[in-house]
C-alpha cells in the first residue's frame, strides 16, 4: 500500500505528505513510483510472457510517470499527437507503442507512421482508407489492427462502457469480415491484428471472458479466410477498489488466469492498454483545509482543491477515499466541497470522516489515474502540480501553472 501512516501521519516511500504540501504548496497530486512499478510488474507477471504490456498513457500521462513505466517494461497505447509525443519523450521505443482513437487526423496518423509505430488500431472503414493515403504518401506500410466493438455490456458507468452495440468505438462486429477484406487490398496497408476495450473500472471478469471469445472467434474466421491475425489486442479495464470495504474487484492474478485459459495456444502476441490498474492507487491529491462552515443542517469542509482539479465526482459521481494526512482520532460526519462556484463542486456527501479543521491536510485517494491529466483552470485557477515519491526522494514532475502564465498566452484585441 503506497499511502500508510508513519508517526500518526500519511507517507509514501518514506516521504511525509505535510512535508511535500509544506514544500511544493497545496492542491498537489503526490505519486509513488514504486507503487506504479510494482503494479505494473504484478501485470506483466500475470500475463502471458511476450505479451506487450502498453500502459493507456491517458490515465496519467505525466512525463516522469511514464518514463518511470518505460524503464519497468512498460509500451505505451496513445490516442493523440500529443501522447505520442510525450510516450517518445519519455522513453518508450517505437516499437512498443499502439496508437487508439475513435478519430485520428491525417496528421497524427502521419505523426505515428513517421514514428514508425508497431500498430495503429483502426476503428472503422474511412479510418482505414486514410490510414492507406497516409502510409503510400510517405512510401511506407501501416501495420494495422482492427479495433472492433464485440457489443459486450462492460457493467461500467455509462460514460466509461466503450463495447456497446451503440457506442461510438469501433468496427460493428458485423462487418468485420469485410473490413479485414477492405484492408487486405488498401496498398498502404499490412493487417496484422485485432483488437477491443469494452470499458474501463470493470469490477468483474465475465464481460472480459464474453468479449475475449467473441475475439477469437473472429480471429479463427478471419484467418479462415487467409487473413494474418498476428496480434490480439485486449484492451484495458480492470477496475481498481475505490470504496473501503466494498468487495474489491478481481486480483490481477484471476484476470491473469482467464487470460491464460482463454488464450492457451494462441499464437498471436498478445497485447494489453492498462491504465487506471497501474496508476489510480498510487496516487493522491493533497489539499489544505480552508476552512469548516455549518449550513442550515450540514457541515462543509471546503477545501483548497476543486472540481477542476479532480474532475471524477463532478463528472461521473465517483467515490473517492478522503482522509486526513494527520488523524487527530476524532471522526465527523462532512461534506467535502472546492472552492469552485458550482454545487457540482463537492468530493463527497455525509461522509463519515477524521476529523479535520481550518489548515489540516486532506489526502484525496485513488487519484492517480484520470486526476490531474483531466484538470483544468475553471475559475481561473491554476493547474495543480504533480510530485513523484520514490525511495525517500521526490520530485516536482509537474510544476503549478499560476494564473499569470495562463494570462500570458492569452490577449485582447488591437481593436480596443
Ligand atoms: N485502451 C483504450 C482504447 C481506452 O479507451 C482506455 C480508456 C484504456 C485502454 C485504458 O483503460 P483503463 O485500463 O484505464 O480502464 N476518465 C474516466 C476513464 C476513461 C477511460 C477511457 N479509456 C474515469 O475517470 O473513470
Amino acid at each position: 500500500m503506497p499511502f500508510t501512516l508513519e508517526s500518526g501521519a500519511l507517507a509514501t516511500d518514506g516521504v511525509q505528505l505535510a512535508d511535500l504540501a509544506r514544500a511544493v504548496g497545496t492542491p498537489v497530486y503526490v505519486y509513488s513510483a514504486s507503487a506504479m512499478e510494482a503494479r505494473l510488474t504484478a501485470f506483466r507477471a500475470a500475463v502471458p510472457a511476450g505479451s506487450l504490456v502498453a500502459y493507456a498513457v491517458k490515465a496519467n500521462p505525466n512525463i516522469g510517470v511514464i518514463a518511470t513505466l518505460a524503464k519497468a517494461g512498460a509500451g505505451a497505447d496513445v490516442v493523440s499527437r500529443g501522447e505520442l509525443l510525450r510516450a517518445t519523450t519519455a522513453g518508450v521505443a517505437p516499437d512498443r507503442i499502439v496508437f487508439s482513437g475513435v478519430g485520428k487526423t491525417l496528421a497524427e496518423i502521419e505523426a505515428a507512421l513517421s514514428a514508425g509505430i508497431f500498430q495503429l488500431n483502426a476503428e472503422s472503414e474511412p479510418e482505414l482508407a486514410m490510414i492507406s493515403d497516409v502510409a503510400m504518401r510517405l512510401g511506407v506500410t501501416a501495420p494495422v489492427a482492427l479495433r472492433i466493438n464485440p457489443e459486450v455490456v462492460a457493467g461500467t458507468h455509462d460514460k466509461i462502457s466503450t463495447g456497446r452495440r451503440e457506442d461510438k468505438f469501433g468496427i460493428p462486429i458485423t462487418r468485420a469480415g469485410h473490413a479485414a477484406s477492405l484492408a487486405a487490398v488498401l496498398p498502404g496497408l499490412r493487417l496484422q491484428g485485432l483488437a477491443l476495450h469494452i470499458g474501463s473500472q470493470l469490477t468483474t471478469l465475465p464481460p472480459f471472458e464474453t468479449a475475449y471469445r467473441t475475439l477469437l472467434t473472429l480471429a479463427a474466421n478471419l484467418r479462415a479466410a487467409g487473413h494474418t491475425i498476428a496480434t490480439l489486442d485486449l484492451g484495458g479495464g480492470m477496475g481498481v477498489p475505490y470504496v473501503p470495504g466494498e468487495p474489491p474487484p478481481p486480483a490481477i492474478e484471476d484476470y491473469g488466469a482467464l487470460i491464460h485459459r482463454l488464450f492457451a495456444g494462441e499464437p498471436a502476441q498478445l497485447i494489453f492498454e492498462p491504465g487506471r490498474f497501474i496508476v489510480a492507487e498510487a496516487g493522491a491529491l493533497v489539499a489544505e483545509v480552508i476552512l469548516v462552515k455549518d449550513g442550515a443542517d450540514r457541515r462543509f469542509v471546503v477545501i483548497d482543491a476543486a472540481m477542476n482539479d479532480l474532475m471524477r465526482p463532478t463528472l461521473y459521481g465517483a467515490f473517492h477515499h478522503i482522509r486526513a494526512v494527520r488523524p487527530h482520532g476524532g471522526t465527523m460526519v462532512a461534506d467535502i466541497v472546492g472552492p469552485a462556484c458550482e454545487t457540482g463542486d463537492t468530493f463527497g456527501r455525509e461522509r463519515d470522516m477524521d476529523a479535520v479543521e481550518a489548515g489540516d491536510l486532506v489526502a484525496i485517494m485513488t487519484a492517480g489515474a484520470y486526476g490531474a491529466t483531466m484538470a483544468s483552470t475553471y475559475n481561473s485557477r491554476a493547474l495543480v502540480p504533480e510530485v513523484l515519491v520514490n525511495d525517500g526522494r521526490w520530485a516536482v514532475v509537474a510544476e503549478r501553472v499560476p494564473p499569470e502564465r495562463m494570462i500570458a498566452l492569452e490577449r485582447a484585441p488591437d481593436w480596443l
